[in-house]
C-alpha cells in the first residue's frame, strides 16, 4: 500500500520552516510514542546534511500512554543516541512531564539564558501526535485548534511561554513516503486522514504484525485463538473472520463483514483497549531502510535505462 497524502500548505510549510530556523535555538519534535520512526519529520532528518541548519532537537515521545513501555524506553536511548537530540516520553493528555519539556528547552540554550533572553523553539509534527493539546497544555490555555482530523493547524503562530518562545508550525507528512511499512503504521495509527484509509488493508496488515510481536493480544482480546495454514503460516484472513464472528460482524448469507471487523481492530488499537503496544523497532526500521535504498536503486536504473534506450534523447 502506497499512501501519499500531502495537502498543498504542507510544501509551503517545509519551505518556511528552513526559512525560519535561522533565529531559532531549539526544535522541539513531537512525535507519537506508538511509532517513532514513522511520525518522526524528514525534515528535521534532512538537516544533518545543512550544517549552518543544525540545532538542538528535542523528541517529545507524546501519547507514551498508549505505547508499549518497553520499547519507548529503547526508542529513547536510539535517539539519544544520536548527534544534538534528547528523548523525552510524555503524555499531553495528562500533563505529564511538562515541566521537564521547558527546563530541557532552557538547558538547550544557555547563549540566551545567559544573557536572560527568551528561547526561541520551533515545535513541530506530523498531524495527530498531540501536538496542539501539548501546546495546550505548555502554555496553560487553549491555544491552537485540537480534534482528531489530521492537519487541522494550518497557520504558524507564535506562543510566549514567559521565558520560552514558541513557534508552531503546521503538522507535516512526508512529500512521498518511501517505507510503505511506514504508510501502514502512520494509517493504523490515525495520522492519514481515515477517508484514504481502506480499513481491511491496514487490518490484514496489523494483525500480521500483532502475530508476530504481540501473539498473546488476539487471543486475550478477542477470546480467538491465531488460525494457522497448513503449512504453519499465520492465517490473518481466517484469524480475521473469527474476530469477525465474535463480534457479530455479519452481512447476508452468514458471511462476515470483514471490514467492519478490521474497524473495530484498528479503532480497539486507537482507543488503547488493546494495551499499550507499539508498532515498530529500531531493528525493523534499519532493515526496512536498507530495502527502500535498494527499491530507490532499482528505481533509478531503470530510469537511466528508459533514458539511454536507442531513439531516446
Ligand atoms: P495534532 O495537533 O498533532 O494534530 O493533535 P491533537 O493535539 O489534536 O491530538 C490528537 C488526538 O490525540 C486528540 O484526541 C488528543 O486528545 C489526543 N492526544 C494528544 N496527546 C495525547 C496523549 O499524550 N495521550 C493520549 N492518549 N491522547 C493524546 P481526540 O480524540 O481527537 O480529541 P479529544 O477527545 O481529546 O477532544
Amino acid at each position: 500500500m502506497a499512501i501519499q497524502w500531502y495537502p498543498g500548505h504542507m510544501h509551503k510549510a517545509q519551505k518556511e520552516i528552513k526559512q525560519a530556523l535561522a533565529s531559532i535555538d531549539v526544535i522541539i519534535e513531537v512525535i507519537d510514542a506508538r511509532i517513532p520512526y514513522s511520525s518522526s519529520n524528514p525534515v528535521i532528518a534532512e538537516l544533518k546534511d545543512f550544517k549552518e541548519l543544525q540545532r538542538p532537537i528535542i523528541k517529545l515521545m507524546n501519547k507514551s500512554d498508549m505505547a508499549d513501555p518497553r520499547l519507548t524506553e529503547v526508542w529513547r536511548c536510539e535517539f539519544e543516541n544520536q548527534q544534538n537530540v534528547k528523548a523525552l516520553p510524555v503524555c499531553a493528555r495528562e500533563n505529564f512531564e511538562l515541566a521537564k519539556i521547558k527546563d530541557l528547552v532552557r538547558k538547550l540554550a544557555p547563549q540566551r539564558i545567559n544573557k536572560q533572553e527568551a528561547v526561541k523553539a520551533m515545535i513541530m509534527g506530523i498531524p495527530n501526535v498531540g501536538k496542539s493539546t501539548l501546546i495546550n497544555a505548555l502554555a496553560g490555555r487553549k491555544i491552537a485548534k485540537t480534534g482528531n482530523e489530521p492537519a487541522i493547524t494550518q497557520r504558524q503562530q507564535r506562543i510566549d511561554l514567559d521565558d520560552i518562545i514558541l513557534f508552531d508550525t503546521p503538522g507535516i507528512l512526508w512529500p512521498k513516503i518511501e517505507n510503505d511499512h511506514s504508510s501502514f503504521r502512520l494509517a493504523i495509527s490515525g495520522a492519514i486522514k481515515d477517508t484514504v484509509v481502506n480499513y481491511e488493508e491496514i487490518g490484514f496488515y496489523f494483525v500480521e504484525y500483532l502475530a508476530v510481536e504481540y501473539p498473546t493480544v488476539i487471543p486475550e482480546k478477542y477470546q480467538v485463538e491465531l488460525c494457522f495454514d497448513p503449512d504453519g503460516g499465520f492465517d490473518a484472513y481466517q484469524t480475521i473472520e473469527a474476530i469477525g464472528k465474535k463480534r457479530g460482524c455479519l452481512v447476508g448469507g452468514g458471511k462476515i463483514d470483514r471490514d467492519k471487523a478490521c474497524k473495530i481492530i484498528i479503532n480497539e488499537f486507537r482507543n488503547t483497549t488493546l494495551g499499550g503496544l507499539t508498532l515498530e523497532t529500531p531493528t525493523m526500521i534499519g532493515q526496512e531502510l536498507i530495502e527502500v535504498e535498494e527499491k530507490i536503486r532499482l528505481k533509478a536504473l531503470k530510469k537511466a535505462e528508459r533514458k539511454n534506450k536507442p531513439g531516446k534523447r
